[in-house]
């Protein structure tokens, strides 16, 4: 495996192995990887010749008061993961790098980032749609893959490449979650013992809402009723939103119909936690 931490070495490479008219798979990623990036990894890897993952936190896509700074990170540990599993080039920048001062150019999608937990993390999207466009023009991959653990991020990307024409196919891969549930994620590891077990109840809920719509169910208002006892069943949660939308503009449904997002931010403890599930109705 490659490592590159230099912006215009991984785009030499990446123009090298296109002349090759090798097929370029990316995955981008914050580090302190789990099964569900390396999942994406395998993904691209079924649909290119060559795989590239970055590694880097994004400072631009964080709010001033959130997690940037004790964000979890490990590179020895996410380098070895990597590795095994088949990654052919991992891309570490470094902040400077990716930010050279002055730096004053932003990517914005409208109306779909605003909405979910774009309303409780302004300039989130913002900050992710930027990097992810950056990433895309310095590792100019064919394909590249998102999980549907970020439901909304997908979405945001998927607009994004289409309104900009950006020349590549994007993927969605499924979530991964621990055996009882919880939705893989870096920022697991902040939870305490209790909150750990506290954490099931997103999960619990989104069962609970596939259960009452496979009943029949169609009204949002009592599903999303339903969903909130189950989370305020845990003292340590504090629910940031519960929302059954539009699965293409994002847009909030009072009655179900056809394919539909049902998502949920919830604060557990001093850790937001985000999960979700499509539903075909
Ligand atoms: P990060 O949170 O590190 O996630 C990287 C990719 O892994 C994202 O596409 C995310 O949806 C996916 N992922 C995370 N947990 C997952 C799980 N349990 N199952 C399946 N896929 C999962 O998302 C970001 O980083 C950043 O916003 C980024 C796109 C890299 C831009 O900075």
């Amino acid at each position: 495996m490659e490592i590159i931490r230099i912006v215009p070495e991984m785009q030499r490479r990446a123009e090298e192995l296109r002349l090759q008219g090798r097929r370029i798979g990316f995955v981008p990623t914050m580090g302190f990887l789990h099964e569900g990036h390396l999942s994406l990894l395998d993904l691209v890897r079924r649909h290119s010749d060559i795989s590239v993952m970055s590694i880097f936190v994004n400072p631009t896509q964080f709010g001033p008061n959130e997690d940037y700074e004790k964000y979890p990170r490990d590179f020895e540990r996410d380098e070895r993961l990597a590795r095994e599993r088949g990654c052919d080039i991992l891309f570490y920048p470094s902040v400077a790098e990716m930010y050279p001062e002055p730096y004053r150019t932003y990517v914005n999608v409208e109306e779909i980032t605003e909405v979910l937990c774009g309303a409780s993390r302004p300039g989130h999207f913002r900050g992710v749609a930027t990097v992810v466009t950056k990433l895309f023009n310095i590792v100019k991959p064919h394909v590249a893959a998102f999980g549907q653990k970020d439901a909304q991020q997908a979405i945001v990307i998927k607009q994004m490449v289409r309104d900009l024409n950006m020349d590549l196919e994007i993927l969605v891969g499924p979530i991964v979650r621990e055996p009882d549930g919880l939705a893989m994620s870096s920022r697991n590891k902040y939870l305490s013992g209790q909150e750990r077990k506290d954490a099931l109840v997103l999960y619990r809920s989104l069962q609970r809402a596939q259960e009452l719509i496979a009943a029949g169910e169609r009204h949002a208002a009592r599903i999303k009723a339903e969903m909130e006892a189950i989370i305020r069943s845990v003292s340590t949660s504090r629910i940031d939103y519960i929302e059954i939308a539009d699965t293409v503009n994002l847009r909030p449904l009072d009655r179900l119909k056809g394919e539909v997002l049902i998502a949920l931010a919830v604060w557990i403890g001093a850790t937001r936690l985000i999960d979700n599930v499509m539903v075909r109705v």
